[in-house]
């Protein structure tokens, strides 16, 4: 889609995991001046997005992304400001506070200057009751705050396409595997940890059990999931724009091992499981992406073994 009220893109959350390359890949279709990267961090503007526009901006706060917004002709922002599960649940407070009130914040600067908007979901929508495949439609009862935050960010981007006719896209991200820029606090970190761990020292402490099963999927992927899904005709989109399940892998913890121990000679992995083996427990093994597939003709393209050699190189050439 393209904004209405005006060209530039606007990324909230920018600093982080996908918004790190999320921006790169934006400004690579629209031009670098085009896509105005935003934090509430300001540390690590130098070193990930220095080539284009930044401001400091906390999501909280409605009245400056309006006047940005409006001075700057934004019609399409890219919200990704969040607390993940694993620090959401040391923090509930504050979780729901970044990811109700932010959500809340941009889909009201949002009905006051009509910009379209991605909001990402969470397969942290799904409980423990959910179907261990889990289907696009069916209760969601998450058992983690991250996870009641994420439905409630569904509901509210429903509501504000429902009664205002805001544009509000979302895909219910599997947990997300890439190098560019650290995993922020989540419980499916391991994924990521594991890699830099097997090159740097041969060996990782896993913080999950060895058959702990989640939907996973490569960087490349979930960004041209995302802005496929931005790209797509309106009319083709029904009532799950909000939060798409998308096809993904699904591996667990041992299986992800054993494919870094194919690649890296001597690699060893133990399992010593904490407090994030109770919110991994809570989550599907595997989403069912079908009326993604159905609506926007979603497919990932990276399988494990591809991940695996791609992040191993990736991690190799920037050390
Ligand atoms: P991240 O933790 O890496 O990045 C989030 C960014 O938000 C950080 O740079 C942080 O500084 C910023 N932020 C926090 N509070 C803010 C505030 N008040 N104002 C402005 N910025 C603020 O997270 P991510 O992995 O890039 O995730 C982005 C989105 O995708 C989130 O909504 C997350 O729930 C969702 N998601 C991520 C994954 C994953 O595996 N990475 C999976 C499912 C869903
Ligand atoms: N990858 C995220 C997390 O682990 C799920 O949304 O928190």
């Amino acid at each position: 889609m393209s904004g209405p009220e005006g060209d530039k893109i606007l990324v909230t959350g920018a600093m982080g995991q996908i918004g790190t390359e999320l921006v790169e890949a934006l400004r690579q279709n629209h031009g670098t001046s085009t896509v105005i990267a935003s934090d509430i961090r300001t540390d690590l503007k130098e070193e990930r997005l220095a080539d284009g526009p930044y401001v400091s901006l906390d999501v909280l706060d409605t009245d400056s992304i309006v006047q940005l917004c409006n001075d700057e002709g934004v019609g399409t922002v890219y919200h990704l400001a969040a607390l993940l599960s694993a620090t959401g649940e040391k923090n509930p407070e504050l979780c729901r506070r970044v990811n109700v009130g932010g959500t809340i914040s941009v889909l009201e600067a949002a009905r006051q200057c009509s910009f379209d908007v991605f909001s990402p979901s969470s397969i942290a929508v799904f409980g423990p009751d959910a179907p261990k495949h889990a289907p696009q439609i069916t209760a969601l009862h998450p058992t983690t705050v991250y996870g009641e935050t994420k439905v409630k960010g569904e509901l509210l981007a429903k509501e504000y396409w429902n009664k205002h006719g805001i544009d509000v896209r979302g895909i219910r991200y599997p947990g997300l595997i890439s190098y560019k820029a650290p995993a922020g606090g989540g419980t499916t970190d391991y994924a990521v940890e594991i890699f830099e761990a097997a090159l740097q020292d041969g060996y990782y402490e896993c913080f999950v059990r060895s058959d702990t099963r989640l939907p996973m999927l490569y960087m490349d992927d979930a960004i041209r999931a995302t802005l496929m899904l931005m790209d797509a005709e309106s009319d083709s989109l029904g009532p799950s724009r909000a939060g798409y399940n998308i096809d993904c892998l699904s591996f667990t913890a041992q299986e992800l091992a054993d494919a870094i121990s194919n690649e890296v000679d001597g690699f060893r992995c133990d399992f010593s499981p904490d407090v994030r083996q109770k919110y991994a427990d809570s989550w599907p093994d595997s989403i069912d992406g079908s009326v993604a597939k159905q609506e926007w003709t979603w497919s990932p393209r990276f399988d494990l073994d591809n991940l695996v050699r791609e992040m191993l190189n990736g991690l190799s050439i920037e050390s």
